[in-house]
Formats: C-alpha cells, sequence, structure tokens
C-alpha cells in the first residue's frame, strides 16, 4: 500500500517533506535558536488553540522574536495542513527560528524574516489499558537553564537528561533542581497526597504546560482540591500518586521511582478519575464545533 503523502508547511508553502529544505546558515540550526509548539488535534479540532497560541507569544516575545502571524492566520494554516494530511487525531507540530542571516553572529538584526515551519505529528492514541499499566522513572539532576518557561528550540540537555532516563532503562525522569521538582524531560509532574493535587507553580524553573492547566481545571470543576506550590524531592517518596502530563502523552501514572514503587504501584484512584474526565472532555471537543 502507498503511504499516504506528508505534506508540511514552510515559509508559506504545502510541500511534501522531502521538498522542503532550509539553509545551513539557519539560526535555528547553527543555535537554536527558535521556539516551537505542540498542538493535540482531536477529531480535526485543535485543543486549546488559544492556549498554545498565547504561550506561543509568550516565547516569541522573551527571545525578542516579533510573531509572524495573527492568531486568525495561525488558526488557518493549521486547518489547511491538517487538510492536506490525512488522520484525526494527531498534533501540528509548529516552529519558528530567526531565520537565515548571511553570517554566524548572535547579535539580532530587527526586521529579518523567520523560519516558519508546520508538520503534522502522528500521535499515538491513548489506550487506557496500556496508559494503566504506568510509566518508571528515575530522578536526575535538573542542570538545564533558568528560562524553561520558553518552549525553546535549543532542547540539547534534554536530550542527555532523556538519555540518562534510556541508559537506566525507564522511560522517562523528573527534573529535580536543589532539592525541588521541576517538570519531567518534557512533561510536567503532578503529585497526588491524601486526596489533594499537587503540582509545582508555574516560573522559570518549567514549561507552563497546557495539559497541566487542562488538568487542573477539570479537576476544579470537579470540586477536587488542587495545590500549585514547591514540591520537595522526598515527597515524592510519599506520594500517593505521580502523574506526568504532556499534550503528546497525556495524563501518565508513574508506577515506578527510582526502581521503588510509588503508592500501591499501580495507576492510583485519583488518576482513573481525572483521566476519565479528561477523556470526556476530549470526547465532547470532539463533537462540539469549537476549533
Ligand atoms: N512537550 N514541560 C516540557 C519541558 C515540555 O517539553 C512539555 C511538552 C511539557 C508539557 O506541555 P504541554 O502540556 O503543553 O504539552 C512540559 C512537548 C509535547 C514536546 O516537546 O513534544
Amino acid at each position: 500500500m502507498r503511504k499516504p503523502a506528508n505534506i508540511v508547511y514552510l515559509n508559506g508553502l504545502y510541500l511534501p517533506v522531502e521538498e522542503a529544505t532550509i539553509s545551513v546558515m539557519d539560526r535555528g540550526f547553527l543555535f537554536g535558536d527558535g521556539v516551537y509548539e505542540v498542538i493535540p488535534v482531536f477529531g480535526n479540532k485543535l485543543l486549546r488553540l488559544d492556549e498554545h497560541l498565547n504561550r506561543l507569544h509568550n516565547s516569541l516575545h522573551r527571545i525578542s522574536l516579533p510573531d509572524p502571524h495573527n492568531n486568525e492566520e495561525w488558526a488557518g494554516i493549521f486547518s489547511e495542513l491538517l487538510k492536506k494530511n490525512d488522520g484525526e487525531d494527531r498534533a501540528v507540530y509548529l516552529q519558528i527560528s530567526r531565520g537565515v542571516y548571511a553570517k554566524r553572529d548572535l547579535t539580532i538584526k530587527a526586521g529579518h524574516a523567520p523560519t516558519i515551519f508546520a508538520m503534522v505529528l502522528q500521535v499515538t492514541p491513548a489506550d487506557i489499558e496500556i496508559v494503566s499499566a504506568g510509566i518508571a522513572v528515575i530522578t536526575v539532576d535538573d542542570f538545564r537553564w533558568n528560562a524553561c518557561d520558553i518552549k525553546s528550540t535549543s532542547l540539547v540537555a534534554s536530550v542527555m537528561l532523556k538519555q540518562q532516563a534510556v541508559a537506566a532503562e525507564v522511560d522517562d525522569a523528573i527534573l529535580i533542581r536543589n532539592g525541588v521538582v521541576s517538570e519531567g524531560t518534557a512533561s510536567n509532574v503532578f503529585l497526588v497526597k491524601d486526596g489533594v493535587i499537587l503540582t509545582p507553580p508555574t516560573g522559570s524553573q518549567l514549561l507552563p504546560g497546557i495539559t497541566r492547566d487542562l488538568v487542573i481545571e477539570i479537576a476544579e470543576n470537579s470540586t477536587i482540591v488542587v495545590e500549585q506550590r514547591e514540591i520537595k524531592e522526598a515527597e515524592l517518596y510519599s506520594a500517593d500518586e505521580i502523574w506526568m502530563t504532556s499534550s503528546t502523552r497525556e495524563i501518565a501514572p508513574v508506577i515506578s521511582l527510582n526502581g521503588e514503587a510509588v503508592g500501591s504501584g499501580s495507576a492510583g484512584s485519583m488518576w482513573k478519575r481525572v483521566m476519565d474526565l479528561y477523556q470526556r472532555y476530549k470526547q465532547q471537543l470532539r463533537s462540539s464545533n469549537e476549533k
């Protein structure tokens, strides 16, 4: 069977991925000088598009790169891209770099055209049986910079941290900075203790996850108490439940931490409740006319 075409967006054009090329002088390539977003798509609808675009604006603002499009234009680009590719549940990946300069020079020049790239990521739909089996993680030292709220394409530190998890033959790592939990290598961290959901507050130490905010919102709407506060590393060991959240992973229960069972050693009852609320939210999106 012929593989469906993978059409990507590059600087105003929709092209087969093999034909989409950029210059070796692109600052995204030379410096990782750019930002990105990953927006989940359910039933061909973009989940929390406005929130993702708000975070994009913040990332662009933080690196002094003007937003090349308004929200309506972005929505148009994504919708066209989705139409040109097959599938229902997937994600849109968007990357904006500071573009191509003639010389390799750190200095920013105003008024320069950025490189805008978007593609569709195939995401395996959450199979509750598989997800509820849980994941094993280790803790690692968070040696990243102090601007983790920027969704930057400079990801070599995250690659190195993820590799520590791979070397330890576990699924992921929880990052610890000065004895305090920050986040996962590409996800946010939640704890459950005595019926209360805990997650670190936003700031320069972590990415303000859109899934994180959604989990907080749906939990609070169901009158579950959520506390956003600093979490000490030691609290991980006495937690009833630990979860990791992201657009592509949704809500993953952690069943093993540094080789020790978390809580009962299987997905907890609060996870089941919140995961159910999350899946219902997605179903509503599928059947609504919301973009
Ligand atoms: N990563 N923290 C980090 C460092 C991340 O890279 C991500 C997402 C998150 C969760 O954010 P959200 O809920 O908005 O996906 C937290 C994406 C999925 C990625 O890099 O592929």
